[in-house]
C-alpha cells in the first residue's frame, strides 16, 4: 500500500488503497464508487466508461474537489482476447494537461508481471489458462483534483500455434515465420577458450580443444543465476551443452583431406577428433535482446574424444572395458558420434554415443585371440570397417607414448586386452552423464543403461516416490527401443543436491533395462532384459549369455533373443509432460519389404507399428521412405509400467502422396515432412508446455530434398488413440500388392501441425530447447553444404544468413540459431 498524494501516484501495480484529500475515503473506495457506477452505465468497452466517468465521479467523492478543477478523462483501450504466451500491450490515455503520469495495475484474473506499469503503455504475456479467463486491468491516472480510472478486460483463450507456415524453401537460409528474428551462436570453429585465436575458416585453424566442435547435435538450456551458480529457472543466463557429432571432413583442411599411403597426418587427424564431443558455453541476453557467447566465461568447456572419462556401473571394472590405456577397466578417454542426449532434474546432461561402430579399424583377419562370442557382438554391432572412419589409427604420432590415434586400431595385436585396444569399442556405445556446472568432474559413462547405438535418453515424469525411467532409441536399421528404470524411486530434494554426478550414481547405476515389443493390436510389452529371463541365457544359439554383464554390453543380441520390434531407425524420444505419452521419431527404413517380400538377413516385413512401404519419386528405392513418429502411453501412466498402448502420431509423406497408403496423415503443403529425427516437448515451465503442450519436430532428410531443405515443425499432439485402425495397402518391387493393419492418430490440422523453420542447404535441423520462459528458442543447424568441396562450397551459411548468398568460397559452418519473437512473446505460440 502506498499513498497518493494530491500531485502523484506512487505506485505502480497491485490493488489501489489509498488515502486521497484526508476525507476518509480512500483512492480503492473511489475507485471502487466509480467502477460500481461505471456498471451501471457500461454499455460498451472499458474506454468508452471511462471517458464518461471521468468528471462526474467528483461530485460524488468531495466537494472541495471541484475547487481544483477537472479530474483526468482516461481510457484503457478496448476490451480484448488472446491466447497463452502472447504480449499483450495496454494503452492508457488521458485527458493531458495538467494530469500526472498515469499507472496501470491489474484487478482480477491470474497474476501476472506488467512492464512499464508506471506508464500509459503497459506489457504483460498472457498466462497459461485451460479455459478463457478474464483479466482486469486499470488504468488511473491523477492530477490536482483527483483521480480517475479506467478498467479493460482482456480474455485469454488456452496456448495455440501463433504463425504462419514457413514455405518448403531450398534457400541457403533459415527461413522462419514473420514477426521472428534470426541471430547465428556456436559456429563451428568459434574460440571458447582464452587465447584461441578467432577462426579463420580457410582450414588452416588449430586447437579445436579450445572451439566450437562441428556438427552440432542435441542441445539444452542450463540456467545460471546472476552470481553464476545453477539457477534451473532463469532464463536470461545459462549453458548450451551441446552434443557434436561428426564432421565436414573436407572443410577442416585447406584442399580438403589427406593421406600419404593411407597414412593420415597426426595434425589433421587430431583437428577432426577434437571437433567431436560435446560444447559447454555460457550465454547471455544483452540489450534488446541481443544473445551472446561469453567467450572468456570460466563454464566454457569442450569434452572431446581424448577428454577422461570413468565408467560407472555394473560394467564398470570388467575385461570387457580393459584396455591398454585402461587396464582395469575403470577409466576410459572421450565420447563419440554423439548425437541426441536426455537430462536430469538434478542439473545434469546425457549425451549419447550413436554411430561409434564406425570409428574402429578391424579387419576380417581379426580372428585370432577372439571369441566366438566377441565375434559375434562385434558383427551385431557393425565394427567391421577395414580402416575406421576417417583413418584415424593410420596416423604415426610423432610421440610413441601417445596412443589417442592407436585406440581407433581395435585389431588383436598384442599379447592381451591390455596390450592392444581390442577392447576399445566396448568403451563406446553408452550414455555419458557431464555435470555442465563442474568442469573438474570427469564425465560418467552409465553401464547400467546399456551399450548400443544411442540415439538419445529422454526421462519420463520424475514422481516423488516412483522409479524413474529415461527412453532410448537405438539408431539403426530394424533396432529396436529401449527403456531403463532406475532401481530407486524418486526423492524430489535430490534435484537441489551440489554433488551432481553423485545423484547420477544413486539413480542410474542400477536398475533394469527394457526392450519394446509393439502388438498388432495396439498394445505392448517392455520385455526385461535381464540375464536368466526372455530367452536371454546361454540356451540363446548366436550368443551365449554368462551374465548380465554381457547383456549390459551387448542389448542388441539380448533384445534378439526377447524378441522386440525391430523398427524403422528409432531416433528421438520426447515425453509429453501433460498426458506421459512417449514419443519415438522413427526416421525410414530402406530394409523394410512388404508382407508379400522374403526378407533377406538384414531386411523385416511390415509390421503394424511400421506398416509402410512404397517409392517417394524421384528416388525408385522402396521402403518405409518418410518414416513416421509413433507414441506409446504407459500402462497407469507410470514410468514404471510393464505395458503399454501406442498407436502412429503421424507419417512423414509429400503432401502431393497417395492419400491412402503413402500420405495417411493427410499432411498439407503447409505440414508436409520427411525422416522425422529431433523431437522435444516444449518446457513446462512456460505456457507453451503447459495445457497442449507444443513439440518440435526436427528432420534429417534425403529423401524429400527435391523440394525442400530439412525443416523444423511445430505441433500440439493430441493422445495415443485419439485416432483409429486404418489398413494399408503396400506394393513390392514386383507390383504385388498386400496389407497391413495399422493404428493412427487423429489427422492433424491447420492449427495442430505447421512448418516453423527451414534451414539452409545440405543442412539437417536437430538440437532444440528454448529458455525456461519459453521466449527464446536455441535450434541446430548441423552440416550445411556437407556435399561440398572446399574449392566450391555447396552452401555458405551461416554468412549467408542475411542476404542468401555470400563469397563463392565461404566454408559452410554449423551453428545455433537464436530465435526470439519480436513482439516478446513466446516462440511459437
Ligand atoms: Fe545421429 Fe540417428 O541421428
Ligand atoms: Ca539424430
Ligand atoms: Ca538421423
Amino acid at each position: 500500500m502506498t499513498n497518493l498524494t494530491e500531485t502523484g501516484i506512487g505506485y505502480t501495480d497491485g490493488d489501489v488503497d489509498t488515502n486521497i484529500h484526508n476525507n476518509g475515503l480512500t483512492l480503492g473506495a473511489l475507485v471502487e464508487q466509480r467502477y460500481s457506477r461505471r456498471a451501471t452505465l457500461q454499455r460498451g468497452g472499458a474506454a468508452i466508461v471511462a471517458a464518461t466517468m471521468g468528471g462526474s465521479v467528483l461530485a460524488a467523492c468531495d466537494s472541495k474537489v471541484d475547487d481544483l478543477g477537472a479530474a483526468p478523462t482516461v481510457g484503457a483501450g478496448t476490451d480484448a482476447a488472446t491466447t497463452s504466451g502472447r504480449t499483450v500491450t495496454l494503452t492508457g490515455t488521458s485527458s493531458g494537461g495538467t494530469d500526472g503520469a498515469g499507472a496501470w495495475s491489474q484487478i482480477s484474473g491470474p497474476t501476472v508481471t506488467l512492464t512499464g506499469a508506471a506508464g500509459a503503455t503497459a506489457s504483460f504475456l498472457a498466462p497459461s489458462v485451460s479455459a478463457a479467463t478474464a483479466l482486469v486491468f486499470q488504468y488511473a491516472v491523477a492530477n490536482a483534483a483527483g483521480v480517475t480510472t479506467a478498467r479493460t478486460t482482456i480474455t485469454v483463450s488456452p496456448a495455440v500455434l501463433g504463425f504462419t507456415a514457413v514455405a518448403k524453401n531450398k534457400l541457403d537460409v533459415v527461413s522462419v515465420p514473420a514477426g521472428y528474428t534470426v541471430s547465428v551462436i556456436n559456429r563451428t570453429g568459434d574460440p571458447i577458450l582464452a587465447g584461441v585465436p578467432a577462426y579463420k575458416n580457410d582450414g588452416t585453424d588449430t586447437n579445436f580443444a579450445g572451439r566450437i566442435g562441428d556438427h552440432g547435435d542435441a542441445l539444452y538450456w542450463y540456467g545460471l543465476s546472476t552470481t553464476g551458480t545453477r539457477d534451473a529457472t532463469s532464463s536470461t543466463r545459462g549453458l548450451i551443452v551441446q552434443n557434436h557429432e561428426n564432421i565436414n571432413q573436407q572443410y577442416l583442411h585447406v584442399a580438403g583431406a589427406t593421406s600419404v599411403g593411407g597414412v593420415r597426418p597426426e595434425a589433421e587427424a587430431l583437428k577432426e577428433i577434437e571437433c567431436h564431443g560435446v560444447s559447454i558455453t555460457e550465454v547471455t541476453e544483452g540489450a534488446n535482446r541481443a544473445w551472446a557467447v561469453n567467450a572468456t566465461s570460466t563454464f566454457n568447456r569442450r569434452i572431446t574424444p581424448s577428454t577422461p572419462m570413468v565408467f560407472n556401473g555394473p560394467v564398470k571394472g570388467t575385461d570387457f572395458l580393459k584396455t591398454a590405456f585402461s587396464t582395469d577397466g575403470t577409466q576410459g578417454r572421450g565420447t563419440i558420434n554423439n548425437c541426441a542426449n536426455g537430462t536430469t532434474p538434478w542439473g545434469t546432461a546425457l549425451t549419447c554415443e550413436e554411430n561409434w561402430a564406425g570409428y574402429f579399424r578391424r579387419a576380417s583377419t581379426d580372428v585370432a585371440g577372439r571369441s566366438a562370442k566377441e565375434l559375434a557382438a562385434l558383427s551385431r554391432y557393425g565394427v567391421t570397417s577395414g580402416s575406421g572412419s576417417y583413418s584415424w589409427s593410420s596416423v604415426v604420432a610423432a610421440d610413441t607414448s601417445n596412443t589417442l590415434f592407436r585406440r581407433w586400431d581395435a585389431r588383436v595385436s598384442g599379447a592381451t586386452a591390455t596390450d592392444d585396444f581390442r577392447n576399445e569399442p566396448n568403451q563406446f556405445g553408452w550414455v555419458v552423464e557431464i555435470d555442465p556446472y563442474d568442469k573438474t568432474k570427469a564425465p560418467r559413462k552409465r553401464t547400467a543403461l546399456g551399450r548400443m547405438g544411442h540415439e538419445g535418453c529422454w526421462p519420463g515424469a520424475f514422481v516423488a516416490g516412483r522409479k524413474p525411467a529415461w527412453y532410448m532409441g537405438d539408431d539403426a536399421t530394424n533396432e529396436y527401443l529401449y527403456k531403463f528404470v532406475s532401481n530407486t524411486a524418486w526423492v524430489a530434494t535430490d534435484a537441489d543436491a551440489t554433488d551432481r554426478l553423485s545423484i547420477g550414481d544413486k539413480y542410474m547405476d542400477a536398475g533394469t533395462l527394457y526392450v519394446a515389443v509393439f502388438n498388432a493390436d495396439g498394445t505392448g510389452t517392455w520385455k526385461a532384459l535381464t540375464f536368466g529371463s526372455n530367452g536371454i541365457d546361454a540356451s540363446y544359439g548366436p550368443y551365449a549369455f554368462a551374465s548380465q554383464t554381457e547383456v549390459l554390453l551387448n542389448p542388441r543380441l539380448a533384445a534378439d533373443a526377447a524378441g522386440a520390434t525391430p523398427m524403422d531407425r528409432p531416433e528421438w524420444t520426447a515425453v509429453n509432460p501433460v498426458t506421459g505419452d512417449v514419443y519415438l521419431t522413427l526416421t525410414n527404413n530402406s530394409n523394410r519389404v512388404t508382407t508379400a517380400d522374403t526378407p533377406s538377413a538384414s531386411q523385416r516385413r511390415t509390421d503394424a507399428a511400421n506398416p509402410r512401404v512404397y517409392v517417394d519419386p524421384p528416388s525408385t528405392s522402396r521402403g518405409n521412405r518418410n518414416g513416421h513418429i509413433i507414441r506409446l502411453k504407459e500402462t497407469g501412466n507410470t514410468t514404471e509400467a510393464t505395458g503399454f498402448t501406442w498407436d502412429i502420431y503421424l507419417f512423414g509423406a509429400g503432401s502431393d502422396l497417395d492419400a491412402t497408403n503413402i500420405n495417411l496423415s493427410s499432411l498439407t503443403a503447409d505440414q508436409d515432412f520427411s525422416s522425422p529425427d529431433g523431437l522435444a516437448f516444449a518446457r513446462s515451465s512456460h505456457a507453451g508446455g503447459l495445457v497442449k503442450p507444443m513439440v518440435w519436430l526436427q528432420t534429417d532428410d534425403s529423401a524429400f530434398t527435391d523440394v525442400t531443405n530439412c525443416m523444423m515443425l511445430a505441433a500440439m499432439p493430441g493422445t495415443v488413440g485419439d485416432g483409429g485402425a486404418r489398413t494399408v495397402t503396400n506394393t513390392n518391387a514386383a507390383s504385388v500388392t498386400s496389407t497391413q493393419a495399422t493404428r493412427i492418430g487423429a489427422t492433424p490440422t491447420a492449427a495442430t501441425l505447421k512448418r516453423f523453420l527451414v534451414g539452409p542447404l545440405e543442412c539437417e535441423i536437430t538440437g532444440v530447447d528454448s529458455t525456461p520462459d519459453g521466449r527464446t528458442l536455441f535450434v541446430g543447424i548441423q552440416h550445411p553444404g556437407e556435399n561440398g568441396t572446399p574449392a566450391a562450397p555447396s552452401s555458405h551459411w551461416p554468412d549467408s544468413q542475411a542476404t542468401g548468398t555470400a563469397g563463392a568460397t565461404v566454408r559452410p559452418r554449423s551453428a545455433v540459431v537464436v530465435i526470439t519473437k519480436n513482439d516478446g512473446g513466446l516462440v511459437g505460440l
